[in-house]
């Protein structure tokens, strides 16, 4: 049981993230947010963590014990049998796991569940963490929050080359259409819906490679953090 802490939905986090350097990375499938926060995080000397494969675990668990991944009590069961070896399974990041992860994010006891290990993470430190509400409802106060998004198309063409890589047959159309299947259902459930804070700085990696990306985000986060960050690691 990795993730204890239930019924803390709505929490504000005011004090969690007092003395913390906390960077939340938020924004659609494929737009870049994992390879971007897993290279600031080096960089920083802050821990990382993807929220996603929590989502993906727990689908993962449901689909294992045959249960529907929108059942709200299979869902709870599985978090709480969560384990630190369930983020290492090789069955995380295929379509069906995308799926899965989705369509259990959309609970909000689920949610409320996760909440604790994710505020928790990384200590007195801070990290970086990525996902879809890191600067909407986990860390509302964090240090600094990117949005990244790019276009669907573009999306698309780097999710299904990611999957061809992995030797994973992919259609584009077929990929493309999942995109904007999870985009929708993401942005449009009504707990913790996908959408940029209010302070969050924007970031559209559509016409921009890994490293335009993390130039852009380091001029974005500079007068935030970087300095302190840079230091502190020195
Ligand atoms: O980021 P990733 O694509 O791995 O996330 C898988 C799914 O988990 C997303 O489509 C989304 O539905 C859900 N998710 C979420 N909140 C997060 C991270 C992921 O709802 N913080």
């Amino acid at each position: 049981m990795i993730a204890p802490e239930v019924g803390h939905r709505g929490v504000p986090a005011a004090s969690a993230t007092r003395g913390r350097i906390i960077i939340a990375v938020d924004g659609p499938a494929a737009a870049g947010k994992g390879t971007l926060a897993r290279r600031l995080a080096t960089t920083l000397a802050l821990p990382y963590l993807d929220t996603g494969l929590l989502y993906r675990a727990v689908g993962r668990r449901v689909l294992d014990a045959g249960g529907d991944p929108r059942d709200v009590p299979a869902a709870l069961a599985a978090a709480a049998a969560l384990q630190v070896s369930d983020f290492a399974r090789a069955d995380l990041r295929d379509p069906v796991a995308d799926m899965a992860a989705t369509a259990v994010a959309a609970i909000a006891d689920l949610r409320a569940a996760l909440l604790g290990f994710q505020r928790s993470f990384g200590g007195a430190q801070g990290a970086v963490l990525d996902g879809r509400d890191i600067g909407t409802v986990v860390f509302p106060d964090a240090r600094a929050k990117l949005f990244v998004t790019a276009s669907a198309e573009e999306r698309a063409r780097r999710r299904q080359a990611e999957l061809v890589a992995r030797g994973v047959a992919a259609d584009y159309a077929q990929v493309l259409s999942e995109i904007r299947d999870r985009d929708a259902q993401d942005e449009n459930r009504p707990v913790s819906p996908l959408r940029p804070a209010a302070d969050a700085m924007l970031l559209d990696t559509t016409a921009l490679d890994a490293d335009g990306a993390f130039a852009r985000a380091m001029q974005l986060l500079a007068p935030h953090i970087v300095d302190e960050a840079l230091l502190r690691k020195a």
